[in-house]
């Protein structure tokens, strides 16, 4: 039965993304779907996770894989009908997994009622003034109101038939909602809930640092924007979070607030974790960071530090459905991630085993860390970025509005390999149709071929949650860094609990321990070989 009792499940808990268009297809139209995700509950019950995020689910055109939401309120019949998610909750809290859902409250879908309505009210309507709908500049204002390019090239406007511009920080099908009108904040106060009234134990908030816009409207600089910028992280947008968290908190058991804040400044990202405002927010430091063990101690160092100053509990992210996955990155000569460089590493060399060592070695490493972990499916797998895929199946808005320029997301996210059975590897039912992106041969990679060798990625997850969900000491508390050479992280947890991660060329020797709970691979006459981690229990 579903446990109300763990209050903090947030602070500590294994989060385990779905990614519902590539995680398991019951219906045969090659994309995945809700009665795909029921019948693998009990995968993800063995795993060990104890919540589930799901990206976006409602009606969508998909011009953005669903983070352009058409009726926030429902399922996309792709993925099948509301009954089905509530179900799906239902379900998850008999197994005692939480769930998250994704909420996008930056923009909408150009085919949401009230774009629409605004469209056909036209200039200066009530529902216009829902969006950022300007008069272009030039003689004929054939020119857009401002200099602003969207995060997925080119400009930030469109114009519309009557000679209106609308801002769209990401793409055009994105209308960005304006967050200085009253009708927008009720409305998400009510979406969420909406999602809180059916059970869902959090939120995760989508580009959560942009909501709120300078009205000015003013050109600047990119390469050298003003303080405070004028679509990122205006102070004015934590009053939008704080309302929510009271809206959240009103629940008997407390529902999580979870954002996406993409911050470089780290004091700046804290202020979204205050008491009064968000639960958690992804670490994106520690995502991008490289497998270098002085940036990796630097990292976790200075998390726990900004989150200890507003009592925050730290969240380890690796991937997501957004950036390189680790076995592709950590097999390249430059180990870290950034989204400007995605194009210039597209297709380096990869030492694909060197970068599946290392991502087993980094699960062991977040798993043993203090507070939260997200794995993005498919990160249990050891599945790697397909960066062939070909041009035409792509359909990432990046790819296409860079021309093609910028390889895109879709490389992380292929539907995942579950079985030899059936179509895509079992991501489909025998004589369904092709997955929506075509999977390289996984049939070594999948689940069924995992569970049964205890070698596998699949299985060192297996093992390492059970031990992390039996370790009082693991989870959020505090963690002690020991002595060592500088290639070599070692830190130790309260219960006698060591984890030591080899970043070094050449194997390590162990400290004192009575038992070896786990090692990310073979321990070598004793010695914990490079690029590789073992969980301790020390005297
Ligand atoms: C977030 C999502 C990403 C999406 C963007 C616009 O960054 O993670 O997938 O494209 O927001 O909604």
């Amino acid at each position: 039965m579903f446990h109300n009792d763990d209050r903090d499940w947030w602070r500590h808990a294994t989060i385990y993304q779905v990614y519902p268009r590539s995680f398991a297809d019951a219906n045969g139209d090659g994309v995945g779907d809700l009665a795909g995700i029921r019948a693998k509950l009990g995968y993800l019950h063995s795993l060990g996770i104890n919540a589930i995020w799901f990206s976006p689910w409602y009606p969508s055109p998909m011009a953005d894989a669903g983070y352009d939401v058409a009726d926030y309120r429902d399922i996309d019949p792709s993925f099948g009908t509301l009954a089905e998610a509530e179900a799906l909750i239902a379900e998850a809290h008999e197994l005692n997994i939480r769930t998250i859902v994704d909420i996008v409250p930056n923009h909408c879908s150009d085919a949401h009622a009230w774009f629409q309505r605004a469209l056909a009210e036209g200039p200066g309507s009530p529902a216009r003034d829902l969006f950022w709908f300007r008069a272009g500049r030039g003689e004929h204002g054939e020119l857009p109101p401002n200099d602003w390019t969207s995060v997925f090239n080119g400009p930030a406007w469109t114009r519309v038939a009557d000679g209106e511009w609308y801002l769209h920080l990401f793409a055009p099908e994105q209308p960005d909602l304006n967050w200085e009108n009253p009708l927008v904040r009720a409305e998400f106060t009510d979406i969420l809930r909406f999602w809180f009234d059916r059970g869902v134990d959090g939120i995760r908030i989508d580009s959560a640092a942009m909501c709120v816009k300078d009205p000015d409207l003013a050109d600047f600089d990119p390469a050298a924007p003003p303080t405070p910028h004028p679509f990122v992280d205006r102070d004015e947008i934590h009053d939008i979070y704080r309302s929510w968290r009271v809206v959240a908190d009103a629940y008997e058991t407390p529902r999580a607030l979870i954002g996406e804040v993409w911050l470089a400044d780290i004091d700046r990202f804290a202020q979204y974790l205050r008491p009064d405002e968000m639960h958690a927010a992804f670490n994106f430091d520690f995502l991008g960071c490289p497998w270098d063990a002085k940036a990796l101690r630097h990292c976790v160092d200075a998390t726990l530090a900004s989150h200890a100053g507003v009592g925050a509990p730290s969240t380890w992210v690796l991937c997501n459905h957004d950036v390189t996955r680790t076995v592709t990155r950590y097999g390249r000569a430059e180990t870290g991630f950034e989204h400007g460089l995605r194009q210039a590493r597209h297709l380096l060399p990869t030492d694909e085993a060197l970068g599946l060592r290392r991502a087993r070695a980094a699960a062991l490493l977040t798993l043993a860390l203090p507070g939260s972990v997200y794995v993005y499916q498919g990160e249990e797998l050891g599945l790697p970025d397909v960066e062939r895929l070909p041009d035409e199946t792509r359909q990432d808005p990046i790819y296409h509005r860079s021309g093609g320029v910028d390889p895109g997301r879709d490389g992380c996210r292929v539907p995942l390999p579950w079985s030899a059975e059936g179509t895509s590897h079992g991501f489909s039912p025998a004589g369904a149709a092709p997955a929506w992106l075509p999977q390289p041969d996984w049939s070594h990679l999948t689940v069924a071929a995992q569970q049964a060798d205890p070698a596998s990625m699949l299985r060192l997850y297996q093992t390492a949650l059970a031990i992390r969900g039996s370790e009082a000491g693991l989870g959020d508390g505090p963690m002690t860094w020991l002595d060592t050479r500088d290639d070599v992280l070692a830190f130790t947890r309260p219960g006698d609990f060591t984890c030591l991660v080899n970043l070094s060329a050449d194997p390590v020797d162990l400290p004192a321990h009575t038992e070896v709970l786990l090692s990310s691979i073979a321990l070598d006459g004793g010695r914990l070989p490079s690029d590789a981690a073992v969980w301790l229990r020390t005297p």
